[in-house]
């Protein structure tokens, strides 16, 4: 399974902050907020990875990242000229993607609970069809919206809705077989102008092919598109930190724990920003035997 990162947008909710740096790269607590997604499709035991960025924001993501060969993982870059739609990715990323099946996450969304790890390997296990999270917020309409009969069973799909029918926001990261490319390639762009996501999961939805995996009580899926949830954000992180020792999306300790990095060169990825509490930490991790298992 191949993975797409989509870090574009102008994040205008966030101006000033977002006129000079793309909003992925803003910090979210102790990291750039990119990690968190980059972490995710990790996670799943992805490994081939395309960020698609506007042309101002990619050498950016770049200099950040490279071609992720200190990570384990092969990461390339794709220009999308200006923003489209969430399914333009699938255009942009045609070729990336081949003839295998893609995880979809947004640049800007941030995901944490327990067992996260083992639903998202479950989930990109031999997809036929799609497979979507459902996550129940306070404010559905902000969101595309999924309703579940009581099987559970996904029944209908809207993007923000004005009046919602049911309260299970449908979240930034989808998993789909290679179908995607070519039902982007036929969608027609909605009202205001753009390939939307539920549109292609809507196709999957009336084939008989949409599969939603449901994130409960206890499961944090935010995002970080406002100054308040930006904020929100960094202090959930900062929270876990100060009182468990642990850092939530780092993406070095999780190249190591996924055997895509041995120890060592984890802990030389620590050495190289030892003067900050992010390069101690990944030191610590892999010198000190408490830290042995993943927590
Ligand atoms: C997009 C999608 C929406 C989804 C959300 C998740 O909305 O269109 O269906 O629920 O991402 O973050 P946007 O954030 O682009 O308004």
């Amino acid at each position: 399974m191949k993975g797409i990162i989509l870090a574009g947008g102008n994040g205008t909710r966030l101006h000033p902050i977002t006129l000079g740096v793309s909003k992925q790269l803003l910090p979210v607590y102790d990291k750039p907020m990119i990690y968190y997604p980059l972490s995710v499709l990790m996670l799943a035991g992805i490994t081939d990875i395309q960020i698609i960025a506007d042309p101002d924001g990619l050498p950016g993501f770049q200099r950040l990242l490279g071609d992720g060969a200190a990570l384990g993982i092969t990461l390339t870059y794709a220009e999308q000229d200006k923003p489209r739609g969430l399914a333009d990715a699938f255009i942009v990323g045609a070729e990336h993607i081949g003839d295998d099946s893609v995880a979809l996450i947004l640049g800007d969304n941030l995901f944490h609970g327990p067992g996260f790890g083992e639903i998202l390997r479950t989930s990109a296990r031999d997809v036929d069809g799609c497979v979507l999270f459902g996550y129940p917020v306070s404010d559905p309409e902000r969101y595309g919206v999924g309703e579940v009969d009581a099987s559970g069973r996904l029944v209908r799909l809207e993007e923000k809705p004005a009046v919602s029918r049911s309260d299970l926001a449908i979240t930034g990261l989808y998993f789909y077989d290679n179908d995607v490319v070519d039902i982007a390639r036929r969608l027609n762009p909605s009202e205001r102008g753009e390939l939307e996501i539920t549109d292609v999961n809507r196709t999957y939805l009336e084939r008989g092919k949409a599969e939603c995996v449901q994130l409960g009580r206890g499961f944090v899926w935010l995002d970080t598109g406002t100054h308040n949830a930006l904020n929100e954000a960094g202090q959930y992180v900062q929270i876990l930190f100060n009182r468990q020792g642990v850092r939530i999306g780092c993406v070095e300790e999780i190249a190591w724990r996924m055997g895509y990095i041995d120890r060592d060169t984890c802990h030389r990825l620590g050495l190289a920003l030892s003067k900050s509490p992010y390069g101690q930490y990944l030191m610590e991790i892999t010198s000190n035997p408490r830290y042995e298992e993943a927590s």
